[in-house]
């Protein structure tokens, strides 16, 4: 059984949350917003307790369940508490606005800015943000468990958040070195675009980026 702290208390905190606790896993939600931490607490059940953002991290893997333009920021703010952990960036640095365009300067990936804002100080791992938080909480997408690709510069970080996500009910696919999060992140703009085009119908919030079989 491990512990996974989670900083933020939103939709895919919740997600992540319910699919580490149905692995047996412990989950810590360290939110800013004291009433929603409690209530997402709560109803997670078992397993899950809360503390106040910026308490000190306790856990050997930390998701950053945030957005992107804040990464900077909760990196600065739990510093040295990040030192040596495996540090989960699910970002979509994706203008919310138009759906038309990826946040990031060309030829980074929100991944590598993290990496870059930690300084080698822990290893950084992208994975979960080809999944959104409803198939997060069934597990499953048309059926089928979730794919969960999962990029980055050492192995062993990887290998430890595979194993998470497999212990949780997911398959992890190991997507390669972290500037393949280049790729994952620009095709999540991609299919975002199509989910909030009304011409493509089946595209909606429910689905998921899945290779068959
Ligand atoms: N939703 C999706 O479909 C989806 C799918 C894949 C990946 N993602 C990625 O997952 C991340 C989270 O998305 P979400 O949908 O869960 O967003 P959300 O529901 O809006 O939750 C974001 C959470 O981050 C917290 N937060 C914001 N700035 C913070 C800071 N500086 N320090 C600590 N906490 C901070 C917010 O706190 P407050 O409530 O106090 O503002 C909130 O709890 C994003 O990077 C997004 O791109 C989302």
């Amino acid at each position: 059984m491990a512990q996974i702290d989670i900083i933020g208390s939103g939709h895919m905190a919740r997600g992540i949350a319910v699919r580490m606790l149905q692995g047996n896993h412990k989950v810590r939600i360290l939110g800013r917003n004291g009433n929603q931490t409690r209530e997402l607490v709560e109803s997670l059940g078992p397993g899950a307790t809360g503390a106040y953002a910026g308490s000190a991290i306790e856990s050997p893997v930390v998701v950053l369940a945030i957005p992107h333009r804040e990464t900077k920021t909760a990196i600065l703010e739990y510093g040295s508490g990040l030192d040596g952990k495996t540090v989960v960036d699910i970002s979509n640095p994706i203008d919310y606005t138009t759906f038309d365009r990826l946040t990031t300067a060309p030829g980074i990936s929100a991944a590598e800015e993290t990496a870059s804002f930690l300084e080698g100080r822990a290893d950084v791992v992208k994975a979960f943000n080809t999944v959104f938080p409803k198939t997060l909480e069934t597990g499953t997408v048309a059926g089928q468990p979730l794919d969960v690709f999962i990029a980055g510069d050492s192995e062993t970080a990887k290998r430890k958040i595979s194993a998470l996500t497999a212990e949780s009910g997911m398959r992890p696919i190991d997507a390669g070195p972290l500037r393949r999060a280049r790729e994952l992140e620009a095709f999540m703009l991609l299919v975002m675009g199509l989910q909030v085009n009304p011409e493509h119908e089946r595209f909606n919030w429910d689905t998921a980026l899945k290779i068959l079989p």
